[in-house]
């Protein structure tokens, strides 16, 4: 290339800048500043995580503020006083309990005698939450006082139900020399230690002399119009 075409070729050059439009000028410059490298993604708003919804299962703690409604298939939560969310005391086993007992809610068979009696409740944690799958097993003597040390009367285990509840089919057991009427019981969370422990009767007249019994203890006892009784008992285990 000569010097003239090399001069030519450089006036077109300069002349094409000059008559560039200011805006295309601008755009050019802006395109080579651009970071390219920078990934983009991270500003999508797609990768931006949704808002927060408002925790409205959480209970208020305003008294003011609505409580919510509870869902309604399930049970109500039983009610707690100041007293009875306190975990079930232990007592002792004796020398009467028979492990591998049959399962069962009834031990009333053929040809028993004795007041029959219904005895119920709910196995409870200490938030008063019902414990489904407890074991409940209960074993107490005859209406003549006397444990069947060599089979399995008045013996059994059950589970509780989903809503943690129990039921036994029984007698009201006898009372023998040194006892006041109770019932043995053993009640387990799953997978949790065993309470062991017995049941009192209300307005029995021996609880006072029973250096064993205690108040907590007792079941609510009722008498129903056939002669048969009920006895209301919660266990709260301290779980
Ligand atoms: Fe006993």
């Amino acid at each position: 290339m000569n010097n003239l075409q090399t001069l030519v070729t450089r006036r077109a050059f300069l002349y094409t800048l000059l008559t560039m439009p200011p805006a295309m000028f601008l755009a050019a410059c802006a395109q080579q500043v651009q970071p390219t490298a920078v990934p983009t993604h991270a500003a999508q708003p797609t990768s931006v995580p949704p808002p927060a919804t408002p925790p409205t299962a959480i209970p208020s703690a305003n008294p003011s503020q609505p409580t919510p409604t509870p869902v309604a298939q399930l049970e109500p939560t039983p009610a707690c006083g100041d007293d009875d969310d306190d975990p079930t005391p232990a007592q002792t086993e004796g020398p009467y309990y028979t492990p591998g007992n049959p399962e069962r809610t009834s031990f009333l068979e053929p040809g028993v005698t004795g007041t029959k009696m219904l005895v119920s409740g709910l196995v409870l944690n200490t938030n008063c939450e019902p414990i489904a799958r407890a074991l409940v097993d209960f074993w107490h003597c005859d209406d003549a006082g006397v444990y069947d040390n060599v089979g399995f009367k008045w013996r059994g285990h059950q589970f509780t139900d989903e809503q943690g509840r129990y039921h036994l089919e029984t007698i009201q057991p006898g009372i023998y020399p040194g006892r006041t009427r109770h019932i043995h019981v053993k009640v387990q969370a799953p997978n949790k230690p065993v309470l062991t422990t017995q049941l009192y009767f209300s307005n029995e007249p021996r609880n006072a002399n029973d250096g064993i019994y205690r108040p907590e203890l007792e079941m609510t006892v009722t008498d129903n119009a056939d002669n048969s009784k009920n006895g209301a008992f919660n266990f709260v285990l301290n779980v």
